[in-house]
């Protein structure tokens, strides 16, 4: 993984929590986060890569460190005792990073419908849950704490904006997790609790991983020839949305790679 660079400190004091940190964007921005300074509560299923990395943001002397909390979000009970859990121990809940997500294309006709609910589980509903839970403390850190501002990040994609035959349902719930964000962002912006969008597009990451053969192979060779972006380049973004001061809301960031053209 590309190292996101050395911080500026500005998240020093501040606690933050990135679900599926075990790998991918998730890990990079739970690295970016800790290089500014955060304490990272690292949100995943496989526990010996959040324990890898809760070990390397040790070694690199970030000054708030990491934990790694083994959870599947996609069960309320889960999502709700990471939040809740993140509070009791380190007092206070600054940043959440929704990031968790679970890509599963192809065509609508014929498709498993256990792929559709598995994407709705995770991309939507696991996301509603850490973010309800997450959402009073969210408040309180913003009126409380001493930069008076917090933030929930949505990872979305542009998949979230622009929508394809053979991605239906991805489709679905990125534009979902778009529309959430917006209505939330209105409601929460006079607590100064910033509700931002990330939408990546084709990054280097496990998450093609778990295609079936046969639409991997279509969807990789439609990126055939494109130099595709890094996990790191999209945790720069996540990083740029929860550093900027309490007066800015930097509300949505479509990052594609430059020789991605849909
Ligand atoms: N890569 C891309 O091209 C791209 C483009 C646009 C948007 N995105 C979005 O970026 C986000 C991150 O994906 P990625 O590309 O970094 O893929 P990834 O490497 O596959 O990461 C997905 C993460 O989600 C975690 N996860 C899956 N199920 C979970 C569950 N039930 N509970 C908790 N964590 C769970 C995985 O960890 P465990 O398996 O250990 O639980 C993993 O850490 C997703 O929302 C994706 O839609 C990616």
């Amino acid at each position: 993984m590309a190292d996101t660079g050395a911080g500026t400190g500005e998240l020093t004091g501040t606690v933050a929590i990135v679900t599926g940190a075990s790998s991918g964007i998730g890990e990079a921005t739970a690295v970016a986060l800790a290089g500014e300074g955060a304490t990272v509560v690292l949100a995943a299923r496989r526990a010996d890569r959040l324990a890898d990395l809760a070990g390397r943001i040790a070694a690199s002397g970030s000054p708030g460190g990491a934990l790694a909390r083994p959870c599947d979000v996609t069960d309320e009970d889960q999502a709700r005792a990471l939040v809740e859990e993140t509070v009791s121990r380190f007092g206070r809940l600054d940043t959440l990073v929704n990031n968790a997500g679970v890509m599963l294309l192809g065509p609508a006709r014929g498709a498993p419908f256990a792929e559709w609910r598995r994407m709705v589980d995770l991309n939507l509903m696991a996301l509603l849950a850490c973010t309800h839970a997450a959402v009073p403390h969210l408040v309180a850190a913003a009126a409380e704490g001493p930069r008076g501002v917090a933030d929930v990040v949505n990872v979305s994609s542009v998949a979230g904006r622009v929508a394809r035959s053979g991605s239906a349902v991805y489709n679905a719930t990125k534009f979902g997790v778009g529309a959430f964000s917006e209505a939330l962002r209105q409601e929460l912006a006079s607590s100064h609790v910033r509700v931002g969008l990330v939408e990546p597009g084709a990054t280097i990451t496990e998450l093609a991983t778990h295609l079936r053969p046969e639409v991997r192979h279509a969807t990789v060779g439609r990126f055939a020839g494109v130099t595709l972006l890094e996990a790191a380049d999209v945790a720069d973004a996540v990083r740029y949305l929860v550093t900027r001061p309490r007066h800015v809301a930097v509300n949505e960031l479509l990052v594609r790679p430059a020789e991605q053209e849909g």
